[in-house]
């Protein structure tokens, strides 16, 4: 081996040490810099005759590109190895558990679903459904709204082909229900519903949740408590007042208006004891009418019935003032008015304070 072959190899063997980029740095200054080994070869040459220095010259260069190779070559194997480290150091355990808030979120609407779900189901309640797409049988007639009485017209219909309708409340499902299963009955069924009105408090589309107790033996006694139960439990306050006002319903005989106590002292709106009332929900025994058209014998059975808007107590326990703002998909808003995706109601964990964003209630 030749004194220029062994440069290259002692250049190789010390680039091979060099532990990092910046140490390779220092040993190509050792070989190619100003006073480099080869630097100082090529100033030899102009010792020489122009023959040697030919052929002299040419083998220093060819020696120095060697050189610069081994140099390029050991450079990028330090910057891959520096990036296996740093993505070795940034690796993340995908099986821990996570943290961090994922970006969806549960709508208020349906957190409210969900608890009335929850509520009814820990006192025995199961939970029907039914179309959303109704035959005037189910949505009026059976449940005693004649045709062409007012009480139809109480209620803006949206008519669909065939003399259907969108059901226009939950209500129907008490008749499918009844016409398909013996008492006793113990339901909930919770559904959207349309009704041709649209402005800050009433949305075209909306839900409602309906209730049906049906037995030999059920009175209004067990209506009120039921209700007074459940609007303390959803409402999360124990004394809360709770207020039956006598009204009308085409399908309940008597007919009772549910309200709930609060106090707009000082313009704001607290649920709980104050001296005024909200309303929301509609109740009342069911008409023997009804029981009749749903094939079951008055004379035998009876029972009591409610229906309550979600998005109405919805805005009342978490304060949200617009009902439109509901159904506008404002991330902003979601944020703010939606809860934890693994935030769900469980009988097990009781009600959850689970709200996430800052103005919402618990
Ligand atoms: N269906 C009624 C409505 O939409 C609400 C309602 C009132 C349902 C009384 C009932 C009831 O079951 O008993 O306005």
């Amino acid at each position: 081996m030749d004194s220029l072959e062994q440069l290259v190899e002692t250049a190789r063997a010390a680039f091979a040490g060099a532990p990092s980029p910046a140490a390779l740095e220092n040993e190509k200054a050792r070989f190619l810099g100003k006073a480099g080994s080869v630097t100082e070869l090529l100033k030899g040459l102009g010792k020489l005759g122009p023959d040697e220095k030919r052929t002299q010259g040419a083998r220093i260069n060819a020696a120095k590109q060697a050189i610069e190779f081994l140099l390029e070559t050991r450079r990028a194997e330090l910057a891959e190895g520096e990036l296996a480290a740093r993505l070795a150091q940034q690796s993340i355990d995908v099986t821990l558990p996570g943290r961090k808030r994922s970006a969806g979120g549960i709508h208020p609407i349906m957190r409210t679903w969900m608890r009335v779900e929850e509520i009814f189901g820990s006192i025995g309640f199961d939970v029907a459904d039914g179309p959303e797409i109704e035959n005037d049988w189910y949505n009026f007639t059976a449940l005693n709204n004649p045709e062409n009485h007012p009480a139809r017209s109480m209620q803006d219909t949206f008519y669909v082909e065939g003399g259907m309708v969108l059901r226009t409340h939950t209500s129907p499902i008490q008749v499918r229900y009844m016409e398909t299963h013996a008492p006793p009955i113990k339901i909930i069924a919770p559904g959207r519903v349309y009704r041709v009105d649209s402005d800050a408090t009433h949305s075209p589309m909306f839900h409602q949740v309906e209730g049906l107790v049906i037995d030999r033996t059920t009175h209004m006694g067990h209506l009120k408590g039921c209700l007074i139960e459940f609007c303390r439990a959803f409402f999360d306050v124990e004394d809360l007042p709770v207020r039956f006002r006598p009204s009308y319903f085409p399908f309940t005989e008597p007919s009772a208006e549910v309200d709930i106590g609060c106090s707009r002292a000082g313009g704001e709106l607290k649920i709980g004891a104050g001296g005024d009332w909200l309303e929301i929900l509609g109740s009342g025994m069911v008409h023997p009418q009804v029981l009749k058209n749903c094939g079951i014998d008055p004379a035998e059975y009876q029972g009591f019935a409610f229906g309550m808007g979600i998005e109405r107590v919805a805005m009342l326990k978490y304060g949200i003032p617009d009902l439109r703002t509901m159904y506008d998909s404002d991330l902003r808003w979601l944020r703010h008015y939606g809860f934890l995706p693994l935030d769900i109601p469980s009988p097990v964990r009781g009600p959850l304070l689970g709200v996430t964003g800052a103005g919402g209630a618990a």
